[in-house]
């Protein structure tokens, strides 16, 4: 199992992962769950085995796309909370360490874990003898959603090398950020616009990351300053979960950040627009979404949207750990 993960055995961070499995070993994997997926394969490669869904902040595309992906290989869920600091003895005083302990005894396969801070991922794999996948921790990292990220991307662009991409909005707590710019580190000629305002920048370690991995960066507050230059609008939430005050992302002064017509009539034709989901004000759907540019959620024809990718992903991953 770890030979097939790279060497790995928890999925914790983005920077863990090698450009060679990703290219050779998880996208075609990848592909081969979408092929399966739309043949409707019924096989059940993970019969009998378990995975545990702990989250501790608020899914539906994590948690959902996991449980299914499960579910779709003939594996089992066996025990999940949607607020497990709620609904299980941490409400008590328990700590995560003894829940990871515990849950281990009981056996399972793997765990998928969804926490509030920073580093919890990282703690329980600590403890953990089973696979710990870091279903996004805090304003820490979201290193599966990053890996689905990169995988449209490259459906769509045909490449990763030498690609443009603007990466907008709350950049300081935002975690699919930070795991997908570590994931441009290990590919060549990327250049990254971060867009946001002043007080929610991108953190000083993943530039020194990026300064480090030669991937070249640049910093902006106004999305209309870069929108004619990228293959990639990268947007994102503002991380009001994580104590981020909401903002005008039409703020003349303090930045322009959101995406919507005008931005559309300056971008490249072939460009793309992600976001990793759930949207509130920083896209103008009413304008954005009927644009063949706009792949996060609904795509015509079959264009591959971010939320499809997600599911494939995840299958992947759950079949690369545990077949
Ligand atoms: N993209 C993402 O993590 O979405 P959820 O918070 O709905 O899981």
């Amino acid at each position: 199992m770890e030979k097939r993960f790279g060497g790995l055995k928890h999925i914790l961070r983005a920077q863990d992962f090698s450009r060679k499995w990703i290219e050779e070993v998880l996208f075609p994997k990848t592909d081969e769950m979408e092929a399966r997926t739309l043949k409707g394969d019924r096989g059940q490669p993970l019969f009998g085995k378990e995975m545990i869904s702990l989250f501790a902040g608020e899914s539906l595309r994590t948690r959902a796309s996991f449980n299914i992906a499960m579910k779709r290989l003939g594996g089992e869920i066996t025990f999940e909370t949607e607020d497990v600091r709620k609904f299980s003895s941490m409400a008590k005083g328990e700590s995560l360490e003894d829940t990871i302990i515990t849950l281990n005894e009981y056996g399972a396969d793997v765990i998928v874990l969804r926490y509030d801070e920073e580093g919890g991922a990282e703690r329980a794999a600590a403890v953990s003898d089973i696979p710990i996948i870091n279903a996004g921790d805090g304003g820490g990292q979201h290193p599966t959603q990053a890996l689905l990220d990169l995988y449209v991307i490259q459906k769509h662009l045909n490449r990763i090398d030498g690609i443009s991409i603007a990466m907008i909005g709350d950049l300081e707590k935002g975690r699919t950020v930070h795991s997908l710019a570590y994931l441009f580190g290990k590919f060549d000629g990327v250049k990254i616009y971060f867009v946001s305002p002043d007080n929610l920048k991108i953190k000083p370690d993943i530039k020194e990351y990026l300064n480090r991995h030669n991937v070249r960066f640049f910093e902006t507050k106004d999305v209309r300053e870069v929108a004619s230059k990228v293959d990639v609008f990268y947007q994102t939430r503002t991380q009001t979960n994580l104590g981020t005050k909401p903002f005008d992302r039409a703020d003349e002064k303090n930045g322009f950040t959101v995406i919507n017509k005008q931005i559309l009539d300056l971008a490249k034709k072939d460009s793309i627009i992600l976001h990793p989901l759930p949207c509130t004000d920083e896209i103008v759907r009413s304008e954005v979404d009927p644009d063949r540019r706009a792949v996060y959620i609904k795509t015509k024809g079959d264009r591959m949207s971010q939320v499809k990718g997600g599911i494939y992903i995840r299958m992947a991953i759950l079949w690369l750990l545990l077949f």
